[in-house]
């Protein structure tokens, strides 16, 4: 296509229908335009060595069914001012990317991923949590782990703030923050990697709803939220923030 109509094109177009035309995957498979630019593989696991390491308990089973926690999720925004138990948070976190069967070099999660790369990173945004300290985590999958990033007094300030003052962000006993190291992803499928990533984000949280449906726990999928202000909460290069999930004891 000539160049300034691609111009006039892009001018003209609204960018959510031309990250669908980039992106889109033709019957020429990985070779067609949108694997084309695939940057280097990331490592496979952000590492924070000099972080301090906390063993989580391992996770249980639940006594609530599947059918039945289908049945009961529901984005819920009212909590208590109770504080989780790092067992709800382990199980928690188990359920968004938790490691359920290792086979060879790749650790399958209990959510799916494109081609098995495992982009999404959870942070874990504590302010009620039994046993730990207030401030920023992120999930380490490979042991069940979480690491202690940061005391932040103003974390819950800017968080608020970052999510449109949402009053459920503010109330919650954790956010996870559902986050993707996307070039993970880009490196084996170009730009229709970004929509891998989003997809797989949604498969996360749907599964962080069902185990927080089955500890009788309240959550609700946060997408609408200032992205600039949460990447400089994580302050981690090449992660973006893609939801907040705050979660919290349910309100009687
Ligand atoms: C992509 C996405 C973004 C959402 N963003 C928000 C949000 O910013 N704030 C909020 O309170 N709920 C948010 N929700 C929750 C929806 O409002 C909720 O799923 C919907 O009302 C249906 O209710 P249910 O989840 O209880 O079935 C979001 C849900 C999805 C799937």
């Amino acid at each position: 296509m000539p160049f300034v109509l691609l111009l006039l094109l892009v001018g003209t177009t609204p960018i959510g229908q031309i990250f669908y035309e980039k992106t889109k995957e033709s019957l020429e498979g990985p070779r067609g335009e949108a694997f084309k630019n695939r940057p280097e593989s990331p490592p496979p696991f952000l590492k924070f060595e000099k972080a301090e390491k906390i063993d989580l308990p391992d996770p249980f089973d639940v006594e609530m069914t599947l059918f039945e926690a289908l049945l009961e999720r529901r984005s819920r925004r009212s909590y208590s001012r109770d504080s989780l138990d790092l067992r709800e948070l382990s199980n928690l976190l188990f359920a968004g990317q938790g490691v359920t069967k290792r086979r060879k070099k790749f650790l399958l999660r209990a959510s799916p991923s494109a081609g098995a790369l495992y982009p999404i990173e959870l942070f874990i945004a504590v302010k009620r949590v039994r046993g730990l300290k207030p401030g920023l985590y992120h999930y380490s999958p490979s042991d069940h782990s979480i690491e202690y990033l940061r005391k932040d007094g103003k974390l819950w300030d800017r968080l608020y703030r970052a999510s449109l003052w949402q009053r459920w962000v503010y109330d919650a006993a954790a956010v996870i923050i559902v986050s993707a190291v996307v070039d993970r992803t880009r490196a084996k499928y170009g730009e229709r990697g970004w929509r891998y990533v989003l997809m797989e984000a949604g498969h996360t949280s749907q599964n962080l709803y069902l185990m927080a449906t089955a500890l009788g726990l309240g959550t609700v999928a946060v997408g609408a939220f200032a992205d600039d202000e949460v990447s400089e909460i994580l302050n981690v290069p090449g992660v973006y923030p893609l939801y907040l999930q705050p979660v919290g004891k349910l309100s009687r």
